[in-house]
């Protein structure tokens, strides 16, 4: 595990934006894993700076998301669709068919994660997939306790991360309950990963991820057993 420590947000986000740049540069048909949340946001911004400035082309690129809420349509400003398409997609040219999350609307969920696994197999191996990290330490929407040999699958959301997801509803009544995630074995396959953690309130979980053992408990811990994966922090680690 190798990890860059950066000075601030901004100096974050360009560190993660120049490993991407690269992964689009150099492979004809690069097949990204994309994350949703906070954090990336201000990747996307300036992956979109250096589109306009015509140093990187998305049409060859096919990406897939790592989670999408259950129940909520691909226009609710709450979908990870919306965000894909406010926060990148939009602004980049990607096309429609090549950017997949899986459907939080299937009438059979379960046939939907096997789907979306599916998609992901036949596409061939992800270059390169970029994680936040939860408070928890959950990666996509794997919480503490999901078995490492997880493919993607439902999941029920847990009341700290529903907190979190709050600030997006009116009420908490509203907050999805359930959510459609990559699993941790399905994330473990792609070629390349980054982790990005940003901001003081990750600084426990990222120690523990860091210098702690590989546990369940602790999703992100099972990155130490892959080939390739960079953590970006702001943090005293
Ligand atoms: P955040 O979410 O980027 O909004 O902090 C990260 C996550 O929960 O995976």
């Amino acid at each position: 595990m190798r990890i860059i420590k950066v000075q601030n947000k901004e100096l974050l986000a360009k560190k993660a934006t120049e490993l991407f740049v690269n992964v689009i540069k150099n492979n004809e048909s690069p097949i990204l894993g994309l994350a949703t949340g906070s954090t990336p946001e201000r990747m996307y911004e300036l992956l979109i700076e250096k589109y306009k400035n015509g140093e990187i082309c998305f049409a060859n690129v096919l990406a897939f998301n790592l989670d999408e809420c259950v129940g909520l349509a691909p226009n609710h400003p709450a979908s990870y669709r919306y965000y894909m398409q406010q926060k990148l997609y939009n602004h980049v040219n990607t096309e429609k068919t090549n950017t997949f999350l899986p459907n939080g609307l299937a009438i059979d969920l379960e046939q939907e994660c096997n789907m979306y696994e599916q998609q992901i197999k036949q596409t061939g191996n992800i270059d390169f997939l970029v994680l936040g990290i939860g408070e928890n330490g959950h990666i996509g929407f794997n919480e503490p306790g999901t078995s490492f040999n997880s493919r993607t699958h439902i999941v029920t959301m847990t009341e700290n991360t529903r907190e979190v997801n709050a600030r997006f509803f009116e009420k908490i009544d509203d907050v999805p309950t359930k959510a459609l995630t990559m699993g941790i074995a399905t994330i473990m396959e792609a070629k390349e990963i980054i982790l990005l953690a940003q901001g003081e309130r990750k600084a426990d979980i990222l120690h523990k991820v860091i210098h702690g053992g590989i546990t369940e408990d602790i999703p992100a811990s099972i990155l130490h057993k892959h080939p390739n994966v960079t953590v970006i922090t702001d943090i005293a680690i």
